[in-house]
């Protein structure tokens, strides 16, 4: 196998939505600067997009773009295999046998299934209810050691895990254990005007939702009327339950400065929010300001993207058509 020192990382996002805060705070922030350690695989998790009613045209665009935005994030397609989940046929096929392996009372109780059919209830479609088996194939296709996501998508790299443990047990080593890594800080982004609701590429425009390609007068904006709290002290402290609207903000000011709670706090001690609101919006706005400009330079040149998702897709077919022919070996499908 291809680096087979190194150790495998892998994680996707769906271009369900433009790219938000939470994306890369939870997510791609964590995953540069890896690849000298790990054997990197990052995709557009397009196949997942369509379990809700959906605009083509529109993921067709977004998929490109969330490229372009990878690119910009740090991650360099020279280091990091980065492609198009649908380009890889070898995602569906391993799904349909992982189908087999997870059981439908498993699959009832995944929390986004809970949610995403309460919110479609007039479009609860089978693709909804197995989407985890197609997540597990995703990752189990790549051998990972290590799948970074944010703290939603744990559940599903837990039933990924069991279906490891599960299909191993049956066939014997077949796949590795892969580890979710969800970071201490950033790791559940919540909405600003919503402190108990994740932030999501779902959410209305018009809500407390921040997106990665922004315009700095709208990052300030949504910043400025952030919900916080009637606390009369209007004391910057960190607590979660009482205080979830500041709670968010403080999480949102460390994990774009890399400082602690405890300075957050005496940075800002006796300030109160007027203070603090608009200077986690400046450090948002200064921490995207070079990834918006390099977005915007690499999505003008279609044909270096194409190159980029051509290569990815072919080095992760390699990789994925060999775990796969182990697969069909294992179950028993006789070869062509
Ligand atoms: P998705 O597209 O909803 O989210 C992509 C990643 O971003 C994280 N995330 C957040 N983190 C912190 N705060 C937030 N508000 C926030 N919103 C999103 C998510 O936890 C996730 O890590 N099914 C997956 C995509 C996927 C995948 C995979 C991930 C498909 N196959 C295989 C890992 C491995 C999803 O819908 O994520």
């Amino acid at each position: 196998m291809e680096n087979q020192e190194k150790k495998v990382m892998l994680s996707g996002i769906k271009p369900s939505g433009d790219l938000t805060l939470g994306s890369y705070l939870g997510a791609i922030k964590n995953w540069g600067a890896r690849s000298e350690e790990f054997d990197c695989y990052y995709f557009m998790a397009d196949m997942h997009a369509i379990t809700v009613r959906h605009d083509p045209a529109a993921l067709r665009r977004r998929t490109l773009e969330q490229l372009a935005q990878y690119i910009a994030c740090g991650l360099d397609p020279e280091k990091n295999t980065l492609f198009v989940q649908s380009h890889v046929h070898q995602h569906a096929e391993l799904a349909w046998v992982l189908n087999c392996y997870a059981m439908f009372g498993e699959l009832s109780r995944m929390t986004q299934f809970k949610d995403k059919s309460a919110k479609n209830a007039e479009n609860i479609n089978g693709g909804l209810f197995t989407y985890p088996c197609l997540m597990a194939a995703d990752i189990l296709l790549y051998q990972p050691d290590v799948v970074p996501v944010g703290e939603d998508q744990k559940q599903h790299v837990e039933l990924t895990r069991n279906i490891v443990q599960r299909f191993n047990g049956i066939y014997g080593d077949v796949f590795k254990m892969p580890e979710p890594y969800v970071a201490k800080v950033g790791a559940r982004i919540m909405n600003l005007v919503d402190p108990k609701s994740k932030m999501s590429k779902s959410d209305d425009t018009n809500t407390g939702r921040v997106l990665l390609m922004d315009d700095p007068a709208v990052i300030m904006k949504q910043f400025k009327r952030a919900i916080t709290d009637s606390d009369t002290e209007r004391c910057v402290r960190y607590d979660p339950e009482e205080k979830p609207g500041v709670a968010n903000l403080m999480q949102i000011y460390a994990a774009t400065t890399g400082k602690s709670f405890d300075e957050i706090e005496k940075e800002f001690d006796g300030q109160g929010y007027g203070k603090f609101k608009p200077a986690v919006g400046e450090a948002v706005v200064e921490m995207l300001r070079p990834i918006q400009e390099e977005a915007r330079r690499i999505m003008a040149d279609k044909a270096y993207l194409e190159g980029v998702y051509r290569a990815g897709a072919e080095k992760a077919e390699y990789i994925a058509n060999k775990t796969l022919r182990k697969v069909y070996k294992k179950v028993g499908f006789l070869p062509r």
